[in-house]
């Protein structure tokens, strides 16, 4: 795993927004998998500055998101269908909007939902480069501790933990959804290439964990998988790295 060291917030921003923008670049037909929560907005915010400065074009652009909320419709400012379109795509003039996708969290056949989603994926030619942030509890996308390293997309039960952290962004405790369709750990593994944003001290200790020589890679900490994966890029800023 490659680590690049940055000394806060912007700077984390701006590096990750750099880096794809290069990818966009290189790439025929680039298909990017995007994450949601307060990590990415800032890589998003950038990425909105360059296409407003015709430095980068979404043309020809495919995305995949992580993960949705079961049960919060396209149209609930709580779901990532929502923040996606509001803090990107709709500032985003040439995507096309076919090439967008995220789990529908309101599909009436849900385990359906998921696998049209993996096949969606592999007809798109699979990612090639994941956008991920970390839980504290080291979930990546919302595959929660225990999650098998071989889950495809599909229904999970978000933990306690996970619901409370996320609890910032919604009225009550009561409102935040039990249950989120993720892309899988196996799908997450696919993608070509994986960069991992981290910043701020809330998650030093599952980065710590993460970048241990030693440390076991198991299920009981997602982010573990990715050591297993031969093109992980991590940006994390100072705050994110225990002294
Ligand atoms: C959320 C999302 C993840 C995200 C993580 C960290 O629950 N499902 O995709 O990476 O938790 O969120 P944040 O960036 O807000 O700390």
């Amino acid at each position: 795993m490659n680590l690049i060291k940055v000394k806060d917030y912007e700077e984390m921003s701006n590096r990750a927004c750099e880096y794809l923008v290069k990818k966009i670049h290189e790439l025929d037909n680039p298909v990017l998998g995007l994450a949601t929560g307060s990590t990415p907005e800032g890589l998003y915010k950038r990425l909105i500055e360059k296409y407003n400065s015709d430095e980068v074009s979404f043309k020809g652009v495919t995305t995949f998101n992580l993960d949705e909320y079961v049960g919060l419709s396209k149209e609930d400012p709580q779901s990532y269908h929502y923040y996606m379109m509001d803090k990107f795509f709709n500032h985003i003039g040439d995507i096309s909007s076919e090439n967008i996708h995220l789990p529908n969290g309101t599909a009436e056949d849900l385990e359906q939902e998921c696998k049209d989603y993996e096949v969606l994926i592999r007809k798109a030619g699979h990612v090639d480069i994941q956008v991920l942030g970390i839980g504290k509890n080291g979930h990546i996308g919302f595959n929660e501790p225990g999650t098998p390293f071989t889950s495809r997309t599909h229904v999970v039960e978000l933990d306690e933990s996970t619901r409370q952290a996320n609890s910032r962004f919604f009225d009550s405790m009561d409102d935040v959804p039990k249950q989120a369709i993720s892309m899988g750990i196996e799908t997450i593994m696919e993608s070509k290439e994986i960069i991992l944003l981290v910043s701020g001290e809330g998650k030093a200790e599952a980065l710590a964990r993460l970048l241990e020589t030693d440390a076991e890679t198991t299920e009981d900490f997602p982010a573990s998988v990715l050591r297993k994966h031969n093109h992980v890029t991590i940006i994390a800023d100072e705050a994110s790295r225990l002294k």
